[in-house]
């Protein structure tokens, strides 16, 4: 197995990032003003031509209603009951789409409730590529996906998370990262029409470029050395988990704005840093109970990054019945006793900003 493949970014299908993804949806909430904002923005002409809402790395779907519910009640005030309103949902092609559907035509906060000239889509591709026509769409919206990489540039000794990793692998990630941020707003820029608005929201690293996940990772990376013990994952497999996921500081989305008017026709409009306080620890010390937030965190980061991890596990390439399951029930069993026993919690930063498309 080629060693750098191993990495992922899909989130756990059959609805369980739609489940465990509370501390996402918080992120997205801190940065819905900005798309209510962005969304007042954005310039129309007088054509009736449909409005095209793009929303990238959507994964399952239940965090984007929300945000999608607030963008087009703004556009709906602007432009009336009638217009028709498209709204792309974007995400790579291994993405559980069925649960986004399922999500965009059961859940009760779907956004097209009601509203009859609302038309949902969705499109599997990688939003590292154009996925869109040139000049289509009016308002963008990415929440906690960009901090993907395009691909894992090197394996990370001792670890598979990159803050914990030594300075040369640190620059071997952050120059992917940057190349990848300057591609992300290039194709962007490209769909989108003259005037319109993107936000951009994900969670972030500190002015030094640390991150409030690393503890949650370095409590995973202790499970799996005790599954190595136990035979579970071979040590070859441990080495070739990485997670392709880079925080980026305030300082990193503008930078290639940086001396110029405008980087592939775009400026900055807003950009700014946000503290999000974990919703699952400001529970725990109402109700002391430490077993819950221990299974939420371990939920969330099962939802989140199993999927990564188990790519480097050949029984998961191969496609072995029940393989994944039973690596991610380990692991989440071990990262709940973890946490249990040394409560701890994730406060983190959100990096929120909204780029306008000048003529
Ligand atoms: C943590 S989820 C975020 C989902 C949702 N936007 C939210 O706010 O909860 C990250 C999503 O980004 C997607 N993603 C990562 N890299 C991608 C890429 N290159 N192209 C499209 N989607 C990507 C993943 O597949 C995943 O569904």
């Amino acid at each position: 197995m080629d060693k750098l493949k191993s990495g992922s970014s899909a989130m756990e299908g059959h609805g369980a990032y739609n489940r465990h993804a509370k501390l996402p949806a918080g992120g997205g909430e801190l940065a819905t003003p900005f798309l209510e904002r962005a969304a007042w923005r954005v310039e129309f002409d007088t054509s009736d031509r449909p409005v095209v809402v793009a929303d990238y790395g959507s994964s399952q779907g239940k965090n984007s209603l929300a945000p999608m519910r607030a963008a087009i009640s703004v556009l709906r005030e602007r432009l009336g009951r009638d217009r028709p309103i498209v709204v792309y949902h974007e995400d790579r092609p291994t993405n559980d789409f069925n649960s986004l559907f399922e999500v965009l035509h059961a859940d009760p906060g779907r956004y097209a409730k009601g509203d009859n000239r609302v038309y949902p889509c969705a499109i599997g591709r990688s939003f590292y590529e154009n996925v869109l026509p040139p000049g289509s769409v009016d308002l963008g919206w990415c929440s906690y996906a960009a901090m993907w990489i395009s691909k894992i540039p090197t394996l990370i000794p001792e670890h598979f998370y990159v803050q914990r990793s030594p300075p040369g692998v640190r620059a071997v990630f952050e120059r992917q990262a940057v190349e990848d941020w300057r591609s992300f707003l290039s194709v962007r820029s490209l769909e989108m029409r003259r005037g319109a608005r993107i936000v951009v929201a994900m969670p972030g690293a500190d002015d030094n470029g640390e991150s409030a996940f690393a503890p949650l990772m370095d409590d995973a990376k202790e499970v799996l050395a005790e599954m190595e013990r136990e035979r579970a994952i071979s040590a070859e497999e441990r080495e070739r988990m990485v997670l392709g996921a880079w925080a980026r500081r305030k300082r990193d989305l503008t930078e290639p704005f940086a001396g110029v008017d405008a980087f592939q026709s775009l400026i900055v409009e807003e950009c700014e840093t946000e503290a999000l306080p974990d919703a699952a620890w400001v529970e725990f010390e109402r109700d002391g109970d430490r077993r819950a937030l221990a299974a939420k965190h371990a939920a969330f980061f099962r939802a989140v990054f199993a999927p990564s991890l188990a790519a480097a596990l050949t029984r998961v390439s191969s496609g072995e019945a029940g393989a994944f399951e039973a690596f991610a029930d380990r692991l989440q069993r071990g990262l709940r006793e973890r946490r249990a026993a040394n409560p701890a919690p994730i406060h983190s930063l959100v990096q929120v900003a909204v780029f306008a498309k000048t003529g």
